[in-house]
């Protein structure tokens, strides 16, 4: 009767193409009320001897099909997985995620931060929308003076005369105010001018202001500042050139300019054909700067720049119009 029981067991686990199907002949079989079961459960009707021995071999078989159960659910488990992958060529390379990165002009400013840290400068801040005394009155700006006129500006509609900053001048004031010399900051920010755009030129820009303030700052440490800066950020050597301008908040004023880089001083679009591009102004703090932050004018003495730092990286990544880097094109961005 065993015997009988296993060919048909057998027979069944075989044809068993799903695991439904197979656990429907588990439970023919071994299940509570499965052939095998129910004869395991009529051996306490037998003999001592009977049991013993018809119990050994039906213990035999269910230990038998748990093993055919087991390789045959095994099989039909691999079968079903491999199932999921036809089809599919395992050897194709994978799609490369698409990564962003950060974009020229912040890695540009990251870039400057660091070296003046490394020599001793503080970074600060400034607000963007500015009032008429830090933008202009401070710097030695006044109303109705003609200086005004170079900065063409954005004013805020409201009651009191509000300004989107035209420069980042405004905080060297707002740290003077707050702190006593001897000082060394720098300061990053956005500046905005109501001008025509061009290959050079946005309306909105970004600026490098620094200050150093001390009882015997020169404009020779300006000299040697900028110099070893411009050598360190395009990590060779620099034709700076320093020529007499005009600020009302330094005196006296330079136009700091360098060799450009894009026609290595031949001439191009991004430097007029002149062969060297502005980089930005400098001079030595104006007493009446000093006056506005209440700041003794026969004790300290120092020098302030600001430099446009679109233009810095136009220089370094010889890029031959401002406007690309603020363009959000893609096909521009995804070259740094
Ligand atoms: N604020 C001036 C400008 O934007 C640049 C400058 C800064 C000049 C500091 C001298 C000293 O035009």
């Amino acid at each position: 009767m065993l015997k009988k029981i296993e060919n048909k067991a057998e027979k069944e686990i075989k044809k068993a193409q799903t695991l439904k199907e197979l656990n429907r002949v588990f439970k023919d079989f071994l299940g509570k009320k499965g052939e095998l079961s129910l004869v395991l459960r009529g051996l306490k009707d037998l003999s001592e001897k009977e049991k013993i021995n018809r119990g050994k071999k039906a213990n035999e078989l269910k230990e038998r099909l748990k093993v055919k159960f087991n390789k045959k659910k095994i099989e039909i488990g691999s079968e079903s997985q491999f199932d999921k992958y036809k089809g599919i060529d395992v050897t194709i390379p994978s799609k490369k995620p698409l990564m962003g990165h950060l974009s020229p002009l912040t890695q540009v400013k990251r870039r400057i931060i660091d070296i003046f840290r490394g020599i001793g400068f503080e970074v600060v801040d400034g607000p963007e929308i500015e009032n008429e005394w830090y933008n202009f009155d401070a710097l030695n700006i006044p109303q109705d003076h003609p200086a005004r006129d170079a900065w063409d500006t954005f004013w805020l509609k409201g009651k009191k005369p509000l300004l989107l900053r035209t420069h980042t001048s405004p905080s060297q004031i707002r740290y003077m105010e707050k702190n006593q010399p001897p000082l060394r900051i720098i300061s990053l920010g956005k500046g905005f001018r109501h001008e025509a755009t061009d290959a050079s030129h946005e309306m909105q820009f970004y600026q490098v202001e620094g200050l150093m303030v001390g009882e015997d700052v020169s404009a020779a440490n300006f000299k040697a500042i900028v110099k070893q800066f411009f050598e360190t950020f395009f990590e060779q050597n620099i034709n700076v050139r320093f020529t007499p301008d005009y600020f009302p908040f330094t005196e006296p004023s330079f136009e700091v300019a360098m060799s450009c880089l894009i026609c290595k001083g031949k001439g191009c679009s991004a430097c007029k054909k002149t062969g060297w591009v502005e980089i930005g102004g400098a001079g030595m703090v104006h007493p009446n700067v000093f006056k506005s932050c209440k700041l003794d004018i026969n004790k300290w003495q120092g020098w302030a720049f600001g430099f446009g730092i679109d233009r810095l990286t136009m220089m370094k990544y010889k890029i031959n119009d401002i406007r690309l880097i603020h363009s959000g094109d893609l096909r521009f961005l995804n070259q740094f």
